[in-house]
């Protein structure tokens, strides 16, 4: 909580229309108490606070809007989504479909609930999370959003979203004027991710490469490269806009940050934890292929910067770090610790050849944390290739419909 103005918490407690009946706090407050939640700025307050909401009567109600999604393998498109639904409203609650409507729907998810769970969690602009989202809204799931989430709007992307019968998922919504639209975000999607690991897998096993040697040429082959073009602006959008305080303690951490997962968001909120001020360092595409082999990254570099910079604990980052953390960052960044996660990728290529952390080590500056999660790149990528039939089978349905997308496509306007 104390990486935001804490204002606009006990703003958004105290507009709660219901809070002027009998009982204060409803589940929508409290129901969120595990621990990947802590970050959400929502935690139990108790009654003798109530005497400074007060002050704020007459102000404005806080307005409430709702956006659902699988968020299986989550990606900075999905981030730009909720980044636009939230700035529908003050308060943005995510609905995450349920492992079992997953499966019973497109088949088996890349990430668990839990993982999902913290990933979602772990963005910006998130405030709630409900757990137990439908995958195909229906009437009743919206009147419960309605009356007991005190959602104002439902936002949803501007793709139809039919109903098996063929009739319009929202039209409940729509009908009672609590239905708003975002535009879809160009450039990325699951099963394009999806497609990029499977491929690169592909291309690594015909090329007879291992992951232990390094190969020429093959990642421009292999991989029909992100069509995503990052512009200045996208990245104002993601970005805090604010330097260190006065008298910060920066925390540096680096790393690929590839398939940004759940053991990225846990280790860079341990790491804020530490300081007022976390700094990212986000490898260069060659940086990782060096030391990686040529089939990483699997998300370039301006991919993997807008997955950082969603993240709710991270404060700046920059763009293509070197690999060696130097004396001369140091001073620049004026950083005064330098940590790394226990858990973390294989460096193949250059294993044990160099210590990355050697200047910040002989000025006593590094520490070691312990990685509260053993999820990596790797191990999710893994999971892909393990369930790969599957997989291969739910790509290629979607990328029929993605194909369509692309050749009717128009000019994209608005954020
Ligand atoms: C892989 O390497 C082996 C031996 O080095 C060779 O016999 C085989 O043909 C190679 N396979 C491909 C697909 O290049
Ligand atoms: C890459 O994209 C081009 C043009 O869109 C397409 O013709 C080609 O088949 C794609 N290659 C792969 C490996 O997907
Ligand atoms: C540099 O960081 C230290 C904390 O480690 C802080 O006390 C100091 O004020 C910072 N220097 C500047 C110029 O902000
Ligand atoms: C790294 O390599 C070691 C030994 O080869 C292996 O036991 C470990 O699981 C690997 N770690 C990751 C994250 O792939």
């Amino acid at each position: 909580m104390d990486y935001e103005s804490s204002s606009w918490i006990w703003d958004g407690v105290y507009y709660y229309p219901h809070l002027f009946g009998g009982l204060m706090l409803t589940a929508a407050l409290l129901g969120f108490s595990t621990s990947y939640l802590s970050g959400i700025g929502l935690s139990y307050l108790p009654f003798p606070y109530m005497g400074i909401f007060h002050k704020r009567k007459c102000d404005k109600k806080r307005i409430r809007v709702y956006m659902d999604g699988c968020f299986d393998l989550m990606h900075y498109g999905h981030a730009n989504a909720l980044r636009q639904a939230k700035a529908l409203g003050d308060e943005l609650v995510v609905g995450l479909v349920s492992d079992e409507e997953i499966v019973a729907n497109k088949g088996p998810p890349v990430l668990s609930m839990e993982e999902r769970m913290a990933l979602v969690s772990g963005l910006k602009w998130v405030d709630e999370v409900i757990a137990d989202a439908p995958y195909e809204i229906t009437e009743q799931f919206m009147n419960r959003l309605f009356h007991e989430h005190k959602i104002d709007y439902i936002i949803h992307g501007d793709d139809p979203c039919l109903l098996p019968d063929g009739s319009d998922a929202y039209a409940l919504a729509k009908k009672v004027g609590r239905y708003k639209q975002i535009k879809r975000t160009e450039g990325v999607s699951s099963t394009d991710i999806v497609g990029r690991i499977l491929t690169s897998i592909k291309v690594c096993k015909d090329g007879n490469g291992t992951h232990g040697e390094p190969q020429k040429e093959s990642h421009s082959k292999n991989i029909n490269m992100s069509q995503f073009l990052l512009t200045s602006r996208r990245i104002v959008q993601f970005s805090n806009g604010k330097g260190p305080g006065p008298n910060a303690r920066v925390v540096y951490i680096d790393g690929a940050f590839d398939l940004f997962h759940a053991g990225h968001v846990e280790i860079l909120k341990r790491a804020r934890e530490l300081g007022d001020f976390l700094l990212v360092g986000i490898y260069s595409d060659q940086t990782i292929s060096d030391h990686r082999g040529s089939h990483y990254p699997i998300m370039l570099l301006h991919e993997r910067t807008l997955s950082v910079l969603a993240c709710r604990y991270v404060d700046e980052v920059i763009i293509g770090a070197p690999w060696q953390v130097t004396k001369d960052m140091i001073t620049t960044f004026n950083i005064s610790l330098v940590v790394h996660g226990t858990v973390s990728e294989n460096n193949t290529l250059t294993q044990s050849k160099d210590d990355p952390y050697k200047v910040p080590r002989s000025m006593g500056m590094f520490r070691l944390l312990e990685s509260p999660k053993d999820i990596t790149t790797t191990s999710v990528a893994q999971r892909i290739i393990a369930n790969h039939d599957a997989y291969m089978k739910r790509n290629a349905k979607k990328a029929a419909s993605e194909k369509r997308y692309y050749e009717e496509k128009k000019y994209v306007s608005g954020d």
